[in-house]
């Protein structure tokens, strides 16, 4: 993190110096993609890219924000802050201030500038945002939160606040990943295991590649598409006489595989495919675990591109600009896998690479994608990142 940019943008903004600095990484995915809300294991990476805020304190309790990604400047008091979210770039800052203030006292606001480093959409710019302030909110408060409880707090600022029911994939990678280690968690414990890579594996970089159409995830088919997968697992409980409460509880994790496969005929279609993406992405996951083990990058590989035909025709998310950039990264040389970055509603997609035919690689999508949309010109961009640490490890150092 080379937090330079967003200290002078904050002397520009605010003529005078930031106290002090709060940074957390982006996420990447590479399996478990759309298993995180029903319960599923997933594979994730923190990335050496992210969201800077640099800030100083404001004692009165006031807090003033600008970004280098929105415009205008937002301005709340701790003490007042909206119920409800008002639908602009501030929701995900707002909601952050008020679940934490309903657990603690906070008097202290702040002035801030917000820089991400990357454009947004695919890397979970989302949850980073949400972590960095909840870290500088907690910082300046006395306000000390365990790796979990910031996790959950994050999560809960999107599904309370901002509305998007997602997992806690994103927030678990952005603070518990480690550089070249492949963070494994089990969402239905939140267990977690960080597997470092074999020292026999062929060298990797991750790759983004951004289509150049940005979207929240607000609004998105996000919350439709976690319906149907909810609405799959009670049907199936109930045709096989299982036992189900609530339905706003309910998780596929909890529906054994040979139920799925007993009734899912009587699914409508829609819903039978939801479910079929969850079964096969968690073994997607598991078989993955065992390839990153043995050092088989290929293998690994293999099964990112085979999770990104699910989420296109089984799942069915994404929008036509990037199904083809999927199709362009399967038949690209030196691209071990590849797959949509996130929900995939716009956004990017990610690929382990061969960090040697980076050139040729960067080269030839371009290429290709834009021969497809040259009004993307200007706004497709490349971007080759590596394995970083998450919050975590910047916690336990103090920085
Ligand atoms: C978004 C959500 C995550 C997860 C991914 C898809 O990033 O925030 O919880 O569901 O999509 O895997």
């Amino acid at each position: 993190m080379d937090p330079t940019a967003c200290i002078s943008a904050y002397r520009q903004a605010f003529r005078q110096e930031p106290q002090a600095i709060s940074f957390c990484p982006y996420r990447v995915s590479p399996l478990g993609t759309h298993v995180d809300h029903q319960g599923g294991p997933v594979h994730g990476f923190a990335i050496d890219q992210g969201i800077t805020i640099a800030y100083e304190a404001d004692p009165a309790g006031r807090v003033t924000l600008r970004s280098e990604n929105f415009p205008g400047q937002l301005c709340f008091s701790l003490d007042e802050i909206p119920g409800t979210k008002l639908g602009d770039w501030g929701d995900h800052l707002r909601g952050a201030a008020l679940l934490l203030s309903r657990r603690q006292r906070l008097w202290v606001g702040l002035t801030a500038f917000i820089r991400g480093t990357m454009p947004i959409g695919g890397l979970s710019s989302s949850a980073s945002v949400i972590i960095a302030f909840l870290e500088a909110l907690c910082r300046l408060n006395r306000v000390e939160l365990s790796d979990r409880e910031l996790i959950d707090l994050a999560q809960a600022v999107e599904n309370q606040y901002v509305g998007v029911n997602c997992g806690k994939l994103d927030q678990s990678c952005e603070v518990l990943g480690r550089k070249d280690q492949l963070l494994y968690l089990d969402t239905l414990d939140d267990s977690f295991e960080l597997i470092p890579t074999p020292t026999r594996m062929k060298p990797y970089g991750i790759a983004v590649f951004f289509s150049g159409l940005s979207r929240s995830l607000a609004g998105s088919g996000y919350n439709l598409r976690l319906d149907e997968c909810r609405a799959a697992g009670y049907s199936l409980m109930a045709y096989a006489g299982l036992p189900y409460g609530a339905f706003a509880d309910t998780r596929l994790r909890a529906v054994p595989r040979e139920v799925f496969h007993a009734y899912r005929d009587r699914l409508p279609e829609a819903w039978a495919r939801r479910a079929e993406h969850y079964y096969s992405e968690a073994a997607r996951v598991e078989a993955g675990t065992a390839a990153w083990r043995a050092g088989d990058l290929e293998q690994y590989g293999q099964l990112i591109f085979q999770s990104g035909h699910s989420v296109i025709h089984s799942y069915e998310c994404g929008c036509e600009q990037l199904i083809t950039l999927y199709e362009i990264l399967r038949d690209t040389p030196g691209i071990y896998g590849g797959c949509f970055s996130g929900a995939g509603f716009k956004g990017c997609c990610m690929a382990l690479i061969d960090p040697e035919q980076r050139d040729t690689i960067e080269h030839r999508v371009a290429q290709q994608y834009l021969r497809a949309y040259p009004q993307l010109e200007g706004l497709y961009s490349f971007h080759l990142c590596h394995s970083a640490d998450g919050i975590h490890e910047q916690r336990r150092f103090g920085q």
